[in-house]
């Protein structure tokens, strides 16, 4: 991440700044807090919330110019009516930085008058999400027309304990964000398997963690038949990445994280269609989330064990190619029937599933860009939340709305257990269109052996087609806050 932030205790009038952003909420007034920064603005701030020229409507923003020193612009941005929490604060951060950017602002300073702990880690997750890019494979325009990058974020807060930790955790987060957007905009011929495998050892040397990488030769010895088959069309290695952070007591359960990690699905031999499947290098979601978030969590140095597992390829046709009708067995013995060579991320999944395991997990959650039809039934506002206990899946739909990445539970009932049925094998591995996610999540199910589990369906979440006006469109960073949220509420933290 290239922005850095730092809290600051200075009184806002007299900051010295080439931009203060002061969130305000709905039909905000010139508060005794607000005074002093209407003299150097020579009565423009009074003014302004007078006449209603801002209403502090949610993503409103009024731009005020001051002089050449001291505060020199004012960016009023609105949080609307509703209560203050991590998320409006976050919403109204990434707002003021998206527009900071706009204006060139290399540094900028950002005032929510009252926040508190909960508040400030949200600025600071927020400014991260709007001034988020990947700029790496675009030419930079000529020298006179480049902006400046905000690099710089102060933050006011007051001085009272835990906003210095709440700036942190923000910090921590929005790493594990970036991390995350980052690996989903690179192209298929950027992000690879091995590209997993340089970053697991980053993080794993950053924070202590244990890292082990397993290659062709290694899961075929694990009889991994069914993540294998998904690699039998393309010539890179596909591979396991496991982080193990060891936060808690030696003889704790771990939480055991698993991300699809697709690099690119062509679909195979059931090959998609050409219309839009450039975006299907956003299929490797799922572990780009559980590395930020091993990342999030190992700087937050969580007191709680956990295991970020990844399975990585790309989904290519070709000679070798596994085909419909083809029968694998995957690492726990079961059979299963190819029906669609695009349905891979389940026969990914199911040996990580199985792998899992012997980590004796105290719980699992598996985090993927799974199925189109998630994207047909919650659209892109809900993550699809599967799971047979009820309370782990609340566990996790309450992590995913403190996270501002609302999730929506399913139903996993047997009778829908009727379309996996297959003629020749244990299981198949599609179950037609109807209920394509709740099938999806019924094929994973059968490698889960006797640990609680939750699916996450992020394929309608991840990724953002269009701009939604507070983050760019693109990588949403979607799972990484409810993973980290989870773990925090296990931790304690
Ligand atoms: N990665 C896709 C899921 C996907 C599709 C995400 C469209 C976002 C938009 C997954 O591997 C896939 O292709 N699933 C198939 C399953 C089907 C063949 C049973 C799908 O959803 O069409
Ligand atoms: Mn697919
Ligand atoms: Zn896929």
């Amino acid at each position: 991440m290239s922005l850095s932030f730092k809290l600051v205790l200075t009184a806002p009038a007299s900051l010295e700044t080439p931009l203060l952003a002061l969130v305000l909420p709905a039909d905000a007034t010139l508060t005794d807090a607000l005074a002093p920064l209407d003299a150097p603005l020579h009565g423009a701030l009074a003014r302004t919330l007078a006449r209603r020229d801002f209403r502090g409507g949610r993503d409103e923003t009024v731009l005020l110019v001051g002089g050449d020193a001291g505060v020199q612009r004012l960016l009023l941005v609105g949080r609307g009516s509703t209560p203050l929490t991590r998320t409006t604060a976050r919403r109204a951060a990434a707002i003021a930085a998206r527009q900071a950017a706009k204006l060139g602002m290399g540094t900028m300073h950002l005032w929510l008058p009252d926040a508190d702990a909960a508040a400030i880690e949200g600025l600071v997750v927020g400014a991260a999400a709007g001034s988020w890019s990947y700029p790496d494979l675009q030419t930079p325009p000529p020298e006179k027309d480049r902006r400046a990058r905000l690099t710089q974020v102060g933050v006011i807060g007051a001085d009272l304990p835990g906003l210095q930790g709440a700036l942190n955790a923000g910090v921590a987060i929005a790493e594990g964000q970036a991390i995350a957007k980052r690996l989903g905009q690179m192209p298929g011929n950027y992000c690879t398997p091995q590209t997993f495998v340089d970053l697991g050892q980053e993080i794993a040397q950053r924070h202590g963690m244990t890292l082990t990488v397993l290659g062709r030769a290694e899961m075929a010895a694990a009889q991994m038949g069914s993540f294998l088959c998904v690699a039998q069309g393309t010539s890179q290695e596909p591979r396991l990445v496991a982080l193990e952070h060891r936060g808690g007591p030696a003889d704790q359960q771990p939480i055991v994280l698993i991300g699809k990690g697709l690099c690119f699905d062509t679909g195979g031999i059931s090959i998609k269609p050409a219309p839009e499947m450039e975006w299907m290098k956003f299929d490797m979601m799922g572990a780009a989330g559980v590395m930020g978030a091993m990342e999030a969590i190992g700087r937050l140095q969580l007191p709680v064990n956990v295991v970020g597992i990844i399975g990585s390829t790309t989904n290519m046709p070709s000679g070798e190619a596994v085909k419909p009708g083809d029968v694998v067995r995957a690492s726990n013995g079961k059979t299963i029937e190819i029906i669609n060579t695009d349905a891979e991320g389940r026969l990914v999944l199911a040996d990580l599933l199985v792998y899992a395991k012997q980590f004796n997990p105290a719980v699992a959650i598996d985090a993927a860009t799974l199925t189109g039809a998630i994207v047909i039934g919650l659209g892109h506002h809900a993550v699809g939340v599967f799971g047979p206990d009820r309370a782990v899946v609340d566990e996790v739909l309450a992590a995913g709305s403190a996270a501002g990445e609302p999730g929506w539970p399913l139903p996993m009932w047997e009778e829908y257990r009727e379309q996996i049925k297959s003629d020749v094998a244990d299981i198949k591995n599609t179950g037609g269109r109807a209920a394509g996610s709740i099938t999806a999540a019924l094929f994973l199910q059968e490698f889960v052996d006797g640990y609680p589990w939750v699916h996450l369906d992020v394929a309608g979440t991840a990724y953002s087609q269009s701009d939604l006006g507070w983050i760019p469109k693109g990588p949403t960073g979607t799972p990484v806050g409810t993973i980290v949220e989870f773990v925090r509420a296990r931790a304690g933290r």
